[in-house]
């Protein structure tokens, strides 16, 4: 019993979307079943409403009686899915949100991440801006977890390499009105701007940003998931937006290239990097489903399985780090005509 709880509405509608048809795909891939056993799926939307995250958890785990949890993208959602699945023993893979706890303080032996942790992406970015010669930086963010954990990343990184924060700057998630933001970046006159926004959002940021004039004249950076997913959305607003991320679009490896042939060819979709988590939380739950033969109760040998993979995915192979996190190269993008183009690794696993 598979419950998939995930954002159906929303600014991170989409992200559900991607990670679901990602998820299926890799089951189906390998027949359909896991460990040899029929799937039953269980659905809720969590609207990205970290107010109703125990009580959406709940629902799967106390009604529908799951074995495992995959959700969610949003970190305060997150946090109530961890605490269900510490109190109850369930299984939790999550296929996004990067919320430090969960593979930080409160890491746990029954929940596993297959994305990133907040912090991750940004980590690996000051240097790429300090290598352009921008010295002097404004950050802009969705003021919640997942933007203040990736501002951490990012200050580490860019302070290291030399480079001044002059301003930070945040609003509530998921609000778009940027215009007054827009309006101080451009009296600031920094280097450059590097922000953290996603889905919905991040198009309507980048859009806002070139009709306010900044575009090509005050590079625009981010963690990658600003470009993830919305580029037809945004259009030409994207082009030139650098990123540093755990995917690219344009990985030129066998591996990637199948997986975008199956998942367009299934979907009628471009993949992108949310899609490529879902997938890999399906290569996750196989190998540990696999190695019990889909008894959910052999608790041990399935954490260890799962934690002693090694996941062959369209980013590249990764590893299970101790505290249940992907060890995973960062790479360097830029946006090219409606495409990640990869230009190197940023920062190696
Ligand atoms: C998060 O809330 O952790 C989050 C949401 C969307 C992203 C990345 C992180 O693209």
């Amino acid at each position: 019993r598979v419950g998939l709880m995930l954002p159906y509405t929303g600014t991170f509608a989409q992200l559900g979307v991607a990670i679901e048809n990602g998820f299926r795909l890799a089951i189906n891939e390998q027949g359909g079943k896991l460990g040899g056993r029929e799937i039953e799926f269980f659905k809720v939307d969590d609207e990205s409403e970290p107010s109703k995250g125990i009580e959406n958890a709940n629902k799967l785990v106390q009604r529908d009686k799951v074995d495992v949890i995959v959700g969610t993208v949003h970190s305060g959602v997150q946090m109530g899915i961890h605490k269900v699945a510490r109190d109850s023993g369930v299984l939790s893979l999550i296929p996004n949100a990067g919320v430090h706890a969960a593979t930080r303080a409160q890491c746990a032996p029954n929940v596993f991440r297959t994305s990133f942790s907040n912090s991750q992406p940004t980590r690996a970015l000051g240097a790429a801006m300090m290598a352009k010669g921008h010295k002097k930086a404004v950050w802009i963010t969705w003021k919640y977890a997942a933007g203040d954990e990736a501002f951490e990343g990012f200050k580490e990184s860019y302070t290291a390499a030399g480079g001044t924060i002059v301003k930070e700057l945040g609003l509530p998630f998921p609000n778009v009105e940027f215009q007054a933001l827009l309006t101080e970046i451009a009296a600031l006159k920094p280097d450059a701007v590097a922000c953290f926004f996603a889905g919905g959002g991040a198009a309507k940021f980048m859009k806002d940003y070139a009709a306010a004039g900044l575009q090509g004249k005050i590079p625009l950076y981010g963690s990658g998931f600003l470009t993830e997913g919305v580029l037809d959305a945004a259009g030409p607003a994207a082009n030139g937006v650098m990123t540093t991320l755990h995917y690219s679009d344009s990985l030129d490896t066998p591996r990637n290239k199948e997986f975008r042939l199956n998942y367009a060819k299934t979907f009628k979709l471009q993949p992108d990097v949310y899609a490529v988590q879902g997938y890999d939380t399906g290569l996750l739950l196989i190998q540990g489903m696999n190695a019990v033969k889909g008894d959910v109760t052999k608790k041990v040998e399935l954490y260890k399985a799962m934690e002693s993979a090694t996941i062959n995915s369209p980013r590249g192979k990764w590893t299970m780090s101790k505290s249940h996190n992907p060890v995973q190269d960062i790479y360097l993008r830029v946006v090219e005509n409606k495409e990640n183009k990869v230009l190197g690794v940023a920062a190696k696993a």
